[in-house]
């Protein structure tokens, strides 16, 4: 079965005029995602080492989210622009975790049920700033990132799939989507990714 994940809030032209206009920032922050992406397919694997099923796909992604990482950083490297000092913490991610439930299995589902929304946002975000640069490569670059990260959101439900029926996987999944297009909704237009 394809698993897909269908947003509920399209990205505003506002916010490709913000990037547009602070692409460096923007740069910047999308490194930071990428590591932070690595970062929590590892997480994963460190609170659930025992969910057997899912520990190659999610050491997949963490190698693929830090190889994401390099090559952002190796546009930055190019225009002169440096990772930042701290890594902000994102309102975004921080809103939609701060809405999981408790017990083990209710939060383990929605903290996989997330990442696959983070990665359906950060897929069509990278694509609309891809149709929008001028430059064509970094153009290029932005929707091919687009449609890897795109891959991401079904690997994401599919880990899910292994635990849990897809008809209680996707009412929370619904509720999640509502929840998710309220919080990016909510936030100002910055040169960031969310
Ligand atoms: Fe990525
Ligand atoms: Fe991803």
């Amino acid at each position: 079965m394809k698993y897909t994940v269908a947003l509920k809030s399209t990205t505003k032209p506002e916010w490709v005029s913000a990037v547009k206009a602070d692409f460096n920032a923007f740069l910047q922050n999308h490194a930071d995602c990428e590591r932070k992406a690595s970062g929590m397919a590892q997480n994963f694997i460190a609170k659930y080492p025992d969910r057997l099923e899912i520990l190659d796909e999610l050491m997949a992604i963490s190698i693929e989210e830090l190889e994401h990482f390099r090559q952002v950083y190796k546009f930055m490297e190019l225009r002169g622009v440096y990772l930042p000092q701290k890594m902000e913490k994102d309102a975004y991610i921080n809103t939609l975790i701060q809405n999981s439930r408790t017990g083990r299995d209710e939060r383990f589902m929605d903290r996989i049920l997330m990442a696959g929304i983070i990665e359906a946002r950060g897929s069509e975000r990278f694509i609309t700033i891809g149709e929008a640069l001028e430059d064509e490569v970094l153009s290029k670059y932005y929707i091919q990132l687009g449609r890897a990260e795109a891959k991401h959101i079904h690997s994401f439900i599919k880990m899910c799939s292994y635990y849990f029926e897809d008809d209680v996987i996707y009412k929370r999944l619904e509720e999640l989507l509502i929840l998710e297009a309220k919080i990016i909704d909510s936030l100002p237009f910055e040169a960031k990714l969310y």
